[in-house]
C-alpha cells in the first residue's frame, strides 16, 4: 500500500524558483527551475544549462534528477518545475522518459509558472504507454 504524503507544493515551487535563478540560458533566454523532494526530505535543485553545441543542453528536470541519482537517492516524493510561461511549464519528451525511468506512479509532479498557477500530474499521465526495458 503506497503512503500518501502531504506536500507543500507552494514551498517546493519556491525552491524551484530559487533553482531557476541559476539557469544558464543565453541562447533561448528561457529559464527553468526544478526542485526534487526525496522521501528522506532532501531537496535537489536543477536548472537548465545550455551549450553552444545546442544538443548538449540539459533541462532543469534532468539536472535535478541526475544530481539526486548521482548522490545515491532513488526514492522520490515530488518534483516541481517552474518557468515564466503563460500556462504551467510542461516537460520535454526526453525529460518525461527520464522521469519515467526513475519515478514510481505515486511521485507527484507539480508543473508551475511564475504567476502562481500549478497543476499536479503523475508520470503516467505525462507519458502514457511509456517505453520500459522491463520484460515482466
Ligand atoms: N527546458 C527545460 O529546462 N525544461 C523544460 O521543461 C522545457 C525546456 C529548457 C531547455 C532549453 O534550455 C530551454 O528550456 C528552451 O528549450
Amino acid at each position: 500500500m503506497e503512503q500518501r504524503h502531504d506536500i507543500n507544493f507552494r514551498s517546493l515551487i519556491e525552491e524551484a524558483e530559487y533553482a531557476r535563478t541559476k539557469a544558464y540560458a543565453p541562447y533561448s533566454n528561457f529559464k527553468v527551475g526544478a526542485a526534487l523532494l526525496t522521501k528522506r526530505g532532501r531537496i535537489f535543485h536543477g536548472c537548465n544549462i545550455e551549450n553552444s553545441s545546442f544538443g548538449a543542453t540539459i533541462c532543469a528536470e534532468r539536472t535535478a534528477v541526475f544530481k539526486a541519482i548521482s548522490e545515491g537517492e532513488r526514492d522520490f516524493l515530488a518534483l516541481a518545475v517552474v518557468a515564466d510561461t503563460e500556462g504551467v511549464c510542461s516537460p520535454c519528451g526526453i525529460c518525461r522518459q527520464v522521469l519515467s525511468d526513475f519515478f514510481t506512479k505515486d511521485v507527484q509532479i507539480c508543473l508551475a509558472n511564475l504567476k502562481g498557477d500549478y497543476e499536479i500530474f503523475s508520470i503516467s499521465e505525462l507519458l502514457p504507454l511509456s517505453f520500459s526495458l522491463d520484460t515482466n
